[in-house]
């Protein structure tokens, strides 16, 4: 069997020097106008000395219409990258691979925050939401590659795109609401284009070793799990694809959609793979587990909680077959051990009820 320990390569640059990837975390740490901050960095360095392969920032807003939440990590413009740059360069020093989630929140963007109004595949009166043009639609591509470049230009190894979730290019995924009348809307390839179209871009814009992953939600969020599939088989077959995490909240899960037999984790990991490493995430907490995914036809294991609870959590699952991630809920004492900074910690004690005693 596939040992936890055993390096994987990418299709693109250096390979991942374990299965661990680092999921990404929103942790609202950033200065308000999106730059990094020194919590923000001791976090995430942290998780790179802790012995994860590759270690992803939190949800990085690629233009000010995309910002979802105060806090959040900004990847939009040039005053972003001196903190991109040190962050990359931190991490880099720990031996972890690098990359940043970009993301754009759409119709759950915050114009409060962002104070541009809302964008969506579709017209949402009362979100304040208007569809976007067929000319916005090429805008937002555009900006998600000017994002992918300026991270590259401040060192990291690569960039994931978030397709999942429900926010803006999951939106366009959406079935049940994405009916535009142009190229962007209505049938499934036509819904699945805008992600294409921008992973192509970004790989024709970047250098040769970057790393390139996207997201995806397995079903939900009007994505039926045939659809899901479907989608993640396209993506795959593009050729553009370093790695494709499938979110699945919980890896042990069976799919939620009536008619589907085995797990939701089976639907995905007998899909071609092009070179591409398929990671799965939720629920990993244990070294168990994450040999479980492994066992299942997983090449890499994506570790959120687990990584709030422990910095080092790939290092300690590496060294201890045993290992199981300690009991929660746990003190703010803690956390703030393990590099969890103050502004995080409210975070994850007002959402996350279970975490935080
Ligand atoms: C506090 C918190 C913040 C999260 N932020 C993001 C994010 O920015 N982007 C994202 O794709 N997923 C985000 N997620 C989902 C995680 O990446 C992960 O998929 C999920 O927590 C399941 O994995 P786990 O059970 O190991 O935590 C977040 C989850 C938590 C708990």
């Amino acid at each position: 069997m596939t040992s936890l320990a055993a390096p994987f390569p990418l299709l693109h640059g250096s390979e991942l020097a374990n299965r661990f990837a680092l999921a990404p975390l929103t942790n609202v740490q950033s200065n308000p106008d999106g730059t990094l901050s020194d919590d923000e960095y001791a976090w995430l360095v942290a998780r790179g000395r802790g012995g994860f392969g590759l270690t992803t920032t939190c949800a990085a807003f690629v233009s000010p219409a995309g910002q979802a939440w105060a806090g959040q990590l900004g990847a939009s413009g040039d005053e972003h990258l001196p903190g991109l740059r040190r962050l990359a360069e931190g991490l880099r020093a720990t031996g972890t691979r690098s990359s940043v989630q970009l993301h754009h929140g759409g119709r759950r963007a915050d114009p409060a925050v962002s104070g541009v109004p809302t964008q969506c595949p579709w017209d949402e009166p009362e979100r304040g939401a208007v569809a976007l043009t067929t000319s916005g639609v090429e805008q937002v591509v555009e900006d998600f590659v000017a994002a992918a470049v300026r991270v590259e230009r401040a060192g990291f190894d690569g960039v994931e795109l978030h397709g999942a979730h429900g926010y803006l290019l999951g939106q366009f995924l959406d079935a049940r609401h994405n009916q535009r009348e142009d190229r962007y809307g209505g049938s499934l390839d036509n819904r699945v284009r805008v992600l294409l179209e921008a992973l192509a871009a970004i790989r024709s814009a970047t250098g040769p070793d970057f790393q390139l992953g996207l997201r995806l939600t397995p079903e939900g969020n009007g994505i039926s799990l045939p659809e899901g599939r479907e989608i993640a088989r396209q993506v795959l077959a593009s050729g553009h694809l370093d790695r494709l995490d499938m979110s699945l909240w919980d890896v042990f899960m069976q799919p939620r959609g009536e008619g589907h037999g085995g797990l939701l984790i089976e639907h995905f990991t007998d899909l071609p793979r092009h070179g591409a490493a398929l990671s799965v995430a939720g629920r990993v907490l244990s070294a168990e587990d994450a040999r479980w995914c492994l066992a299942k036809g997983a090449d890499l294991v994506t570790v959120g909680t687990g990584a709030i609870l422990h910095h080092d959590f790939a290092a300690r699952a590496l060294a201890d077959p045993t290992f199981e991630a300690r009991a929660r809920p746990v003190s703010r004492a803690t956390l703030a051990d393990e590099h969890v900074g103050t502004a995080f910690i409210d975070y994850l004690a007002a959402g996350w009820k279970d975490l935080v005693a």
